[in-house]
């Protein structure tokens, strides 16, 4: 099978196309003939090792030293499923699936296990717009629901609201009765609008954290509001979500939260199958959709990790498989 391999870390042009063996379902595996695949901001950070301060050597660690351990990159997929494995009850051979996972969708077939962050595709969305649930959605809906405590009636801001999160948690905190401040460029005011923000901030000509506004949640998708910035734009009992942040800026967060009525939030989320089934039943509902900017065929990935790597995209960009 064609695959999109980095056998090193670098530039956009350090990924290749390259013929790879197509992998077999184990017992408890499927097989999946991908159709799309998100390509991301964590993409476009394992493979140029561009990671926030204090994280550099956490990483090269953990995914390779030298070299990236997985080669092939892809966090994000939908698909048919092309074969089971002898233990396979959940899903069957034919059905429209989407996945999240570590690694390994910037290709023409994965395999992944049936109890992991797979489900059913939702009806009314295209293989493109499933291909790109998984990121932003379970993101989002981590930090907001899981870790940010969202409640109805509760006033959010979204810092970098135009992105895949960002796109994905304007939709997620209206869904869960938030009143949704929006910052992000002029440019981007009417697409944020359109997911359901309240209001927009243009971080150009204002900021934020000047306007003697408080927040219930602050949700920072940028980098660039940390504690310091942004704790008297907080409610009393209010939540900084750090989405993205420096080492430093992690370490005094988790010091604040412990003196403080305000909470800093921060850390990796991963995907998992319950997750993604509340975002596809949303996604029925007519209620969560990813925004797809672009696709690019897979032979241009190259062209892909150059936009992702532009910080300037809006909403998701999407491989599209040629099978
Ligand atoms: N902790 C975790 O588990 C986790 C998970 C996923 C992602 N992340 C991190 O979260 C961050 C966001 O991810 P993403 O995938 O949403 O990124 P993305 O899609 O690449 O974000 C691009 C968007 O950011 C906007 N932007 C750039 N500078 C901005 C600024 N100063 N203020 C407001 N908006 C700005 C851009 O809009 P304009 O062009 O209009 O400026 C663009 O629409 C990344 O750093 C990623 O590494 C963390």
């Amino acid at each position: 099978m064609k695959a999109a391999l980095n056998r090193k870390y670098g530039g956009p042009d350090v990924v290749r196309i390259e013929e790879v063996e197509k992998p077999v379902a184990g017992k408890d595996e499927v097989l999946i003939k991908i159709h799309a695949a998100g390509i991301n901001s964590a993409d476009s950070r394992m493979r140029s090792l561009n990671v926030p301060k204090g994280f550099g050597i956490i990483v090269r660690l953990v995914f390779g030293i030298f070299a990236p351990r997985n080669k092939i990159l892809g966090m994000e997929f939908s698909g048919t499923i092309e074969s089971i494995g002898s233990d396979v009850s959940k899903f069957k051979v034919g059905d429209a699936v989407f996945a999240g996972c570590m690694f390994g969708a910037h290709a023409e077939y994965r395999v992944i296990k049936q109890d992991v962050a797979i489900v059913l595709k939702p009806k009314d969305l295209s293989f493109e717009e499933a291909g790109a649930m998984s990121f932003g959605g379970s993101t989002a809906l981590n930090f907001l629901k899981i870790d940010g405590n969202i409640k109805t009636g509760e006033r959010v801001l979204i810092n970098g609201a135009s992105g895949a999160v960002g796109i994905a948690a304007v939709q997620l905190a209206k869904y869960f009765g938030a009143d949704v401040t929006a910052v992000c460029s002029a440019a981007n005011a009417e697409l944020v609008t359109s997911m359901g923000a309240d209001r927009v901030i243009d971080y150009a000509s204002t900021d934020f954290a000047k306007t003697g506004e408080t927040f219930d949640i602050i949700m920072d998708n940028v980098g660039n509001a940390p504690w310091g910035r942004v704790k008297n734009s907080l409610k009393p009992t209010g939540r900084l979500l750090m989405v993205v942040g420096g080492m430093p800026e992690m370490l005094q967060g988790a010091f604040v939260s412990k003196k403080n009525g305000k909470r800093v939030i921060s850390g990796t989320s991963g995907d998992n199958a319950v997750d993604l089934q509340f975002l596809a039943e949303l996604a029925e509902a007519g209620k969560f959709k990813p925004f797809i900017e672009k696709t690019y065929r897979l032979e241009d990935i190259v062209a892909a990790h150059r936009h992702v790597d532009s910080g300037r995209k809006r909403g998701s960009i999407v491989i599209v498989m040629d099978n």
